[in-house]
């Protein structure tokens, strides 16, 4: 065992694969439940698009979290963990009518819903089924984030959400529609923000926003502010578990609810992304004129993060403790960004050793592809080693 590593019971199991330590998992969600815990008006919906195996799932809707979901699979997915329907939301640009029929046919909690067209398709088939459905409006704040171009989704530039000019129509058009019900606003800014001035930015938004719709005499049952909390990626050791503290204490101190005001989190990454690792064996050790790989067998369809975002996932040779030598860890697909570290110091590696890419429960498993034939990892977590 090195590290929390079980590692001996790596070896009859086929690499490479996700593990994921459910006694980090579970600590990190009772690190939320206690931040969040004594306010019955903060709820956490765990977006599931950070990782949706069966068993994290579960663990999580175990907890007592709800689900932000953005499509119907992610919806199916979240029934079949045990999130209960009415903590369930749903969100996203483009959602197909089948999408919205599973969401009614299940009475989810909320739709947050992005643009006029979408209001009236949700409007259309909610009356055809009888029923009126609960739906927030995503507001785009204009508001940027310190992180990666790719995950930054809060400028008017982005495709998400509706523009803040168009709210109170858009409110309105709503309130006189006879299957749909005005239930909130609903942000996001982006993913893997670590500065709170971020969040802070947002908050003064929504109040501006707020105050706004107050001289139009529009009232707001909930604010859902999205998630975007990050990880530490190069210390995964240091802060296991996200310093939720001052993440929700930011929310405390600025945001300014109204008396009875639901506030809704959806974060994902800080819930799961420390919790998971991507196992890997080392096919070769390859010397080439200045450097050597150290050839693994993952890639970048296992896990794509560093390739797409150029993201830095700490890595560790689970079976060696050989001094340190410097390699490029790279994986056997067939393209040149198939490279999960450069220049890297890893205790001194050899044909067979297990290697842990860390902070990879987050946005790792549910990303893997087929590309080049290849089979998608498996996702196995600490009581599937358990004697
Ligand atoms: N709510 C909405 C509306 C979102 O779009 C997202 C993430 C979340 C919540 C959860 O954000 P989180 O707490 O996990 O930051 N694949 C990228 C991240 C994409 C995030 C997309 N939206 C990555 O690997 O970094």
């Amino acid at each position: 065992m090195k590290g929390s590593f079980p590692i001996q019971k790596f070896e009859n199991i086929k690499t490479p694969f996700y593990y994921y330590n459910t006694a980090l998992l579970r600590r990190t969600l009772d690190c939320i439940r206690a931040e969040i815990g004594n306010n019955s008006d903060y709820h956490l919906h765990y977006a599931v698009k950070a990782n949706a195996n069966p068993k994290v799932l579960n663990i999580i809707s175990q907890a007592g979290f709800g689900a932000d979901c953005v499509s119907g699979g992610e919806i199916q997915a979240a029934i079949d963990a045990g999130f209960h329907p009415s903590e369930i939301v749903f969100a996203g640009v483009g959602k197909s009518d089948w999408e919205i029929n599973l969401a009614l046919d299940h009475n989810i909690g909320q739709f947050n819903v992005e643009s006029i067209p979408e209001l009236e398709v949700i409007n259309l088939l909610a009356g055809a089924k009888g029923k009126k459905a609960r739906v927030a409006f995503r507001i785009n704040p204009n508001v940027g984030a310190h992180t990666h171009a790719n995950i930054t989704t809060g400028l008017s530039e982005n495709k998400f959400g509706i523009a803040m000019e168009d709210m109170e129509a858009v409110i309105t058009l709503a309130q006189n529609m006879t299957n749909v019900e005005f239930t909130g606003l609903h942000f996001h800014i982006g993913s893997q923000i670590l500065e709170m001035g971020d969040f802070v930015a947002l908050c003064n938004r929504i109040n501006e926003l707020q105050e706004r719709l107050e001289r139009h005499h529009i009232s707001v049952a909930s604010i859902n502010v999205g998630g975007g909390l990050g990880i530490d990626y190069e210390h995964p050791e240091e802060e296991p578990v996200p310093n939720f503290k001052d993440y929700f204490n930011t929310y405390r101190k600025h945001l300014r609810l109204r008396p009875g005001q639901q506030l809704h989190f959806e974060l994902g990454r800080a819930v799961v992304g420390q919790c998971g690792s991507l196992i890997t064996r080392v096919l070769y050790v390859k010397k080439a004129t200045y450097k050597q790989f150290a050839i693994v067998d993952a890639g970048m369809t296992d896990l794509i993060r560093p390739a797409l975002y150029q993201a830095t996932h700490a890595i560790e040779n689970l079976s060696s403790n050989e001094p340190e030598e410097t390699y490029d860890v790279v994986g056997p697909i067939c393209e040149s960004s198939d490279v999960f570290a450069k220049a890297y110091d890893l205790n001194k590696c050899s044909r067979g050793h297990f290697l842990a890419l860390r902070s990879a429960g987050a946005y790792g498993e549910i990303m893997a592809s087929h590309y080049n034939c290849r089979e998608l990892p498996r996702g196995y977590v600490t009581e599937d080693f358990a004697e």
